[in-house]
């Protein structure tokens, strides 16, 4: 039997797998049954890495969602549209569809799963978050067992690498961003990487998955990387963190399972911690779950070989099925998503949380004092506070808090920042 797949898209992720699905040998024999129909691309006359089987490329991509010879139609166009239209386009068609696309599928995952689940489709995303690692699938199958606490990826490639750069070069944000876009690491327009918003996308997808709940991606609270100083990084290696880019999701109260916090930011991990030794484009994501306790999958959050083999896994997945069962009437609960309950995402003031602040202040005695009285007054403990340097003639003074309410936080440093001897706040982070 020979199952017949549509590739929309010929960019980095469509050409990695159609390599792979050209190059069965020595890969699963289930691969020799899949079978390239149509592929999909905006330009025909565009040089391409790969030679595509004869009479496959097309300009029109409504015909290959449409077409009744295809079973998997696979999304590899990324951005919002016409993905989104061809990808409810093919489920109203009857495909299955595999897709990369996390922008898509964090804001259009309670239409398109809506739709997949009348229509007695899959829709899989393995390529979505961490490029080539596996983690969408273990959550939906081999974690299912444990009740999931928490989720912590490193899952920007891009940041990752800056920091990671910035941390061992010394070099300033600005210089390794252009670095990294001539290596071909960062896009030309680097906001969604820098900016947190691609993190926001793949946290949306983890932890909807990770606690079967629908996720508002717009309510998820994400803080970028751009305004990271070397100082800052540095100081933090002195106190004995690194400074990395998380995305976090987390049950706060196992009594109220619908409550979520879920943020990305900038944040200070212990350096003993299993995500501070992630650097460069390298992804990680661990998972905490009762009773498993911990675990973190690892690998290559990016790029053509890696993304493609998690597409091309969940092209697999697909003949699996079809092929075992020959339809689909009755999903595989493991397999398809059908929670619809959307979750109460807490707000970041209601967040508990330790923090990181660097003051600019006149060196004067008894600042200290005011700093640490004004926290008090807000129930703000201090773990440690430094004047740890000198800037312009101005103190530098570094504080980490203990576990703190967010809003209390914020309040107390409002009150700091209106006194006279406070010159400036350059940075405040969180701390794991
Ligand atoms: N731009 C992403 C990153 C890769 O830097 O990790 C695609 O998800």
């Amino acid at each position: 039997m020979v199952y017949r797949i549509g590739i929309l898209g010929m960019g980095t992720v469509g050409t990695g797998t159609v390599e792979i699905l050209l190059n069965p040998q020595g890969r699963h024999p289930l691969l020799t049954e899949i079978s390239i129909k149509s592929v999909g691309v905006r330009s025909l006359t565009k040089a391409r890495k790969v030679l595509l089987p004869p009479g496959t490329i097309t300009t029109n991509l409504e015909a290959i969602v449409t077409d009744p010879d295809i079973d998997i139609v696979v999304e590899l166009l990324g951005g919002l549209e016409p993905s989104r239209s061809l990808i409810l386009q093919a489920i109203a068609s009857g495909k299955h569809v595999v897709t990369a696309n996390k922008a898509v599928i964090a804001r259009y995952g309670d239409e398109i799963y809506t739709a997949a689940n009348q229509g007695n489709v899959y829709v899989l995303i393995e390529g979505s978050v961490g490029g080539g690692i596996p983690v969408i699938e273990p959550l939906k199958r081999s974690l299912v067992a444990n009740r999931i606490e928490s989720v912590i990826g490193i899952i920007n490639g891009t940041t990752n690498y800056i920091l990671t750069q910035m941390s061992s070069a010394g070099a300033q944000f600005a210089s390794v961003l252009s670095q990294a876009q001539a290596l071909g690491y960062a896009e030309a327009d680097p906001s969604a990487d820098v900016d947190g918003f691609d993190a926001a996308d793949k946290i949306a997808i983890l932890s909807s998955l990770a606690f079967n709940l629908r996720v508002k991606r717009a309510e998820i609270f994400t803080e970028g990387i751009s305004s990271i100083d070397t100082v800052d990084i540095n100081y933090a290696l002195k106190l004995g963190f690194v400074i990395k880019l998380l995305a976090i999701a987390q049950l706060i109260n196992p009594d109220k399972p619908n409550q979520l916090q879920v943020r990305v930011h900038p944040t200070l991990v212990p350096k003993d911690h299993p995500l501070a030794s992630i650097n460069g484009v390298y992804n990680a994501i661990l998972i905490q779950g009762d009773p498993i306790g911990q675990v973190m999958f690892y690998g290559p959050g990016a790029g053509s070989g890696p993304t493609a083999s998690a597409v091309v896994a969940d092209i697999m997945n697909i003949v699996g099925v079809l092929k075992s069962n020959g339809k689909t009437e009755i999903l595989d609960p493991l397999l398809s998503c059908s929670h619809q309950d959307y979750c109460d995402l807490m707000s970041i003031e209601e967040l508990n949380t330790r923090f990181y602040v660097r003051f600019l202040t006149q060196d004067l005695p008894g600042v200290i004092g005011e700093i640490g009285t004004c926290f008090g007054r807000h129930h703000v403990s201090l773990e440690s506070i430094v004047q740890i340097g000198f800037q312009d003639n101005l103190a530098e003074i570094v504080v980490i808090t203990h576990n703190v309410k967010e809003g209390n936080f914020r309040q107390a440093l409002k009150e700091i920042e209106a006194k006279p001897q406070i010159k400036n706040i350059p940075t405040v982070l969180r701390v794991l």
